[in-house]
């Protein structure tokens, strides 16, 4: 399976290409900073300059080209502002899902976060306010395009080891979190799984094995 990660220097995404490597898929890796090409490398992928704030659909697209998927693990990140939660959280997954509809990739797994779906808690403050309304219309977007699109909403995210025990079920969830590790594992199940098409799940930690998670949700 040909994979393209959005974000592939991400915390998250260099974790995935390291799983998918060990599994004989092949991980393309699209990073804006070109200093991330190594690492990208080092975790088993090919690593592809493209900064997702200043690229076409069409750009895009031609980078997708021969793609069996997509996985959206890209995020303005902590100490950024409002404007890059929309340019990034909400713009470059509406970019990249137009770009995989173009290629004709159907299968598209985005991380989104907990929280999504609803108004933003008050007095998170205003940057928190903006990430989760650019989560949410990155949602409504993915889920108006014919695509296998699957929504994954993690809780809080740690840099703990792999647990391999999970919570993997629709909305709601209770809050909680789950270390990164995790997330990749489900993703790269979640990729095995075309029956979690057209789903919104929600990850913490919890008791029961990926594979099994990810199955019963299908
Ligand atoms: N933190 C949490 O507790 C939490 C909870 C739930 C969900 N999430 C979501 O989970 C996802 C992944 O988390 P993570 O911790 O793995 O994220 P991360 O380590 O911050 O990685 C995000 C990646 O996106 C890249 N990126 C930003 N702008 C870009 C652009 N214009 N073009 C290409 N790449 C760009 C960043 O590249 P640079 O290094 O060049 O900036 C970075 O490598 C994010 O969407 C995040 O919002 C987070």
């Amino acid at each position: 399976m040909r994979v393209v990660i959005a974000g592939g220097h991400g915390k998250i995404a260099l974790l995935l290409e390291r799983v998918l490597a060990e599994r004989g898929d092949r991980a393309v890796g699209l990073i804006r900073n070109p200093a991330h090409v190594a690492d990208v490398q080092q975790a088993g992928a090919e690593a592809v300059v493209c900064d997702l704030e200043a690229a076409s659909a069409g750009d895009v697209a031609v980078l997708l080209s021969g793609a069996d998927a997509v996985v959206f693990a890209a995020g303005a990140g902590a100490g950024s502002g409002a404007p890059r939660k929309d340019s990034v959280d909400r713009g470059a997954s509406v970019l990249m899902a137009g770009a995989a509809e173009r290629a004709g990739v159907r299968r598209f797994v985005q991380i989104s976060s907990m929280g999504a779906g609803q108004p933003p808690q008050p007095g998170r403050g205003a940057v928190w306010a903006a990430y989760i309304t650019a989560k949410t219309a990155a949602e409504d977007d993915l889920r108006s395009r014919d695509l296998d699109w699957t929504i994954l909403r993690p809780g809080g995210l740690t840099d703990a080891p792999a647990t391999g025990r999970i919570r993997l079920a629709g909305p709601p969830v209770p809050a909680g979190t789950v270390p990164r590790a995790d997330v990749a594992a489900v993703i790269a199940a979640l990729l095995d799984e075309p029956g979690t098409r057209h789903q919104t799940l929600e990850l913490v930690s919890g008791h029961s094995p990926v594979a099994a998670a990810v199955r019963s949700t299908s």
